[in-house]
């Protein structure tokens, strides 16, 4: 039974359970997991660090001791809390995933850069989690599902500016 992939997000019971638990973990510490997890986000793509011009000219102690980095960080958590708990309720996941798919179109965020910000978060799993190969898979599926509505959103969104423009 908790293998038989769920037509809606295509994931098996077995891969939800894997990344609620893993989740709920990540989020007992999220104070010390959500600052790192930017950190390394902004060192390795200083591309995405570009749009957070509230963070501009800090140095690296800086950014680490940020208020405003933990306040982003804790954004981020709730609205990714709100994915994993809907992943059986897929109409109320998708208008979740468009909410933050139209709040970053209009920063100019790219499918690219959610792309690469969803590869570092499963290498940060595995860096600060005890997984195995199944929750990390799991992981993936489940990002490859939201970044497939994202992008397909973003598409949509695209097209209505070009017929305004
Ligand atoms: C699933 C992935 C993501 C989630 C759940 C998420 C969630 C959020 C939330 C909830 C906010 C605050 C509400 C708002 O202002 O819209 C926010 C702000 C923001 N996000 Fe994301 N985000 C994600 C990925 C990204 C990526 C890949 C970038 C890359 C550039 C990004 C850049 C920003 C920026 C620049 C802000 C404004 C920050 C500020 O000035 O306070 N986000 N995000």
């Amino acid at each position: 039974m908790g293998d038989i992939p769920e037509p809606g997000t295509c994931l098996t019971e077995r891969k939800k359970t894997a990344v609620r638990e893993s989740w709920a973990k990540m989020v007992s510490t999220w104070k010390t997991n959500g600052v790192e997890f930017f950190f390394r986000l902004f060192t390795t793509f200083p591309n995405i660090r570009a749009y957070f011009k509230t963070l501009d000219g800090l140095d690296q102690d800086a950014l680490k001791a940020s208020s405003k980095l933990r306040a982003h960080a804790i954004n981020f958590k709730h609205s990714v809390s709100s994915f994993i708990d809907n992943l059986d309720d897929i109409d109320c996941l998708v208008i979740l995933i468009h909410k933050v798919t139209e709040n970053h179109f209009r920063r100019n965020i790219t499918p690219k850069q959610f792309e690469d910000a969803f590869s570092l978060f499963t290498t940060f799993v595995g860096d600060v989690q005890e997984v195995d190969e199944f929750t990390l898979n799991a992981w993936r599926a489940t990002l490859a599902t939201v970044l497939s509505v994202l992008t397909e959103h973003m598409k949509t969104l695209e097209a209505q500016m070009d017929g305004h423009a």
